[in-house]
């Protein structure tokens, strides 16, 4: 059994992977601020002794929050291009500062492994296709900046007591506790299951790598799980090769399981990201390879929306939307709160 500490443990992949740690009987800590509600992660596992719920920012995590952790696996911030373009600053902030005070806390509590959560989209305008571990990079946005920002500082961290990893997520599909609609998979079955209509923006041949999110949760313990020699100190793009699709071709999966689909293209997306990905390094030392189809993924999502199980119109499932209203509820207590109370 290990203690695994999980930053983000209330969002789309973390809400997922504690379930999944908790199953293996391991021991969780879920670091978050639960921008996307405390209730997400539901009573079973409120309820667990071996899950601790710790309602904190990653700027304020300290070496004492890390006392006997055995992996600090870190997830959290702003998580997409249009969210860390509201505040540049603010971005920088959480996602490079939080992300880096927690690995330094994690060393020196003598946290023996330290994996972060990093994106493909770091490839950005990728110039070739079967984008490895060592091409160049091309960040596009704020996001994808301070993904290489972060990364380069972690490695520049990592020692022989601290072994760092850092995994390159493919964009992530599917079910999750805490539903999000501004993924590509995710977006384009809801609005196919809602309105009838699949958006294509951009011309629809860009690239774009896919993974399951219970797939980026075994990757993840794949990682963890692997003798140090063979994580420590690595960049691995976290996907499978049978699942680099251009636009046009996700938009088919799903017009194949939703009947009277119209297809509208779009010629403008503000959004120039384009990558071909290998991710032949995972599979090839860690054995990693992918359960889940991208249909597997859009069919959940179909039945969940049928069944009730996720709500279309919750507006915490647009990420985006979300942390504007945060940002417009902080304005309206700056300027109206007496004794942090409005009413
Ligand atoms: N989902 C994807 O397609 C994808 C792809 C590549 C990389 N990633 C990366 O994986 C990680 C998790 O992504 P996700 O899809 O679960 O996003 P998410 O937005 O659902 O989760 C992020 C979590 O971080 C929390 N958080 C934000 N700021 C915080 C702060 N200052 N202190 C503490 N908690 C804070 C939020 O409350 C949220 O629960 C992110 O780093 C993201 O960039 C995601």
């Amino acid at each position: 059994m290990k203690n695994i500490l999980v930053t983000g443990a209330g969002g789309y992949i973390g809400s997922t992977m504690v379930d999944h740690f908790l199953s293996q009987g391991h021991r969780v800590i879920g670091v978050d601020r639960y921008y996307f509600g405390k209730d997400v992660l539901g009573s079973e596992v409120m309820n667990n002794q071996r899950f601790t719920m710790l309602q904190k920012d990653i700027r304020d995590i300290t070496v004492e929050d890390m006392k006997d952790v055995d992996v600090v696996i870190d997830l959290a911030g702003l998580s997409n291009d249009p969210t860390c373009d509201l505040k540049p600053n603010l971005t920088y902030s959480i996602n490079f500062k939080g992300g880096i005070n927690v690995a330094e806390c994690a060393r020196k509590a003598k946290v023996p492994r330290y994996i972060y959560s990093s994106s493909c989209s770091v490839y950005g305008l990728g110039e070739a296709t079967k984008l490895t571990e060592t091409s160049e990079v091309h960040p596009q946005s704020y996001y994808a900046k301070g993904k290489v920002d972060v990364e380069r500082h972690l490695l520049e961290l990592a020692n022989s007591d601290f072994s760092v990893t850092l995994l390159r997520n493919a964009t992530v599909y599917g079910l999750s506790k805490r539903m999000r609609f501004d993924l590509v998979i995710n977006i384009m079955t809801l609005k196919a299951w809602k309105d009838r209509r699949i958006f294509i923006l951009g011309g629809g041949k860009q690239w774009r790598p896919l993974i399951h999110v219970r797939d980026v949760v075994s990757g993840f313990a794949a990682a963890m799980d692997a003798p140090r020699d063979k994580v420590a100190g690595q960049i691995f793009n976290l996907g499978s090769d049978e699942q680099n699709y251009q636009v046009f071709q996700i938009a088919g999966i799903i017009k194949d399981l939703i009947p009277n689909v119209e297809v509208i293209q779009v010629p403008d997306d503000a959004d120039k990201r384009t990558y071909n990905v290998s991710f032949a390094k995972i599979k090839q030392t860690l054995g990693f390879q992918a359960q889940f189809s991208a249909r597997d993924g859009a069919k959940e999502i179909i039945e969940a929306l049928n069944y009730g199980v996720i709500d279309p119109d919750d507006a915490r499932t647009r990420t985006i939307d979300h942390y504007k209203f945060l940002l417009r509820v902080e304005d309206t207590m700056a300027e109206l709160a007496k004794n942090g109370r409005i009413f």
